[in-house]
């Protein structure tokens, strides 16, 4: 014998649970949606305002795909119920950048070759520009460690770091084949 058996509603779940108003403010706009109350942050973005740049991972808070920033500090978008940010400002790795105006992290990946399959960047993305607003990081190991939350598949985390080494010292350090060199200002 089953321990549970689930009996049918006896009305649609639509009418159990209406689905309630909660307005978003993404990317410097108001985004009004409607949606059940357990809805993830994530799917809230990506399924109801239709900004799929935030990825699905894991959906459990354990890759790190998801995220983004929420008043200037990085969340995992999968761990967070959407209702709960209405009035916080919200930002997307759709609101970092534009393709004729990228942000400065945005270039470096670009040149520093810091992705391969793309899916985990709007994450380590949305993460490094939190890592550089949270002004804790100064070093390649620190870099490392409060970046260890966003998984990379791809293992591009040599050329990850490169870029945002060279974001963080603001041009003024290199990571090169896993060596990190400060370039004096006299060198230049
Ligand atoms: Fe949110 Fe993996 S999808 S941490």
């Amino acid at each position: 014998m089953p321990h549970f058996v689930q009996k049918p509603l006896s009305q649609p779940a639509a009418q159990v649970v209406p689905a309630q108003a909660v307005t978003l403010h993404v990317n410097g706009q108001d985004r009004t949606i409607q949606i059940a109350p357990w809805t993830s942050l994530l799917d809230a973005l990506r399924e109801y305002v239709g900004l799929t740049g935030t990825k699905k991972g894991c959906d459990h808070g354990q890759c790190g795909a998801c995220t983004v920033l929420v008043d200037g500090l990085r969340i995992n978008a999968c761990l967070a119920l959407a209702t709960v940010y209405q009035g916080r400002k919200i930002e997307t790795i759709e609101g970092l950048g534009t393709e004729d105006n990228l942000s400065p992290l945005q270039q470096a990946f670009i040149d520093h070759d810091a992705f391969q399959c793309g899916y985990c960047t709007p994450g380590q993305l949305c993460s490094a520009q939190g890592l550089l607003n949270e002004g804790r990081a100064q070093t390649e190991d620190e870099v490392r460690e409060l970046l260890s939350g966003n998984v990379c598949r791809c293992g591009a985390y040599t050329n990850i770091l490169s870029a945002v080494m060279e974001v963080l010292h603001d041009g003024q350090a290199i990571v090169d084949n896993g060596t990190l060199t400060t370039i004096s200002a006299t060198a230049q």
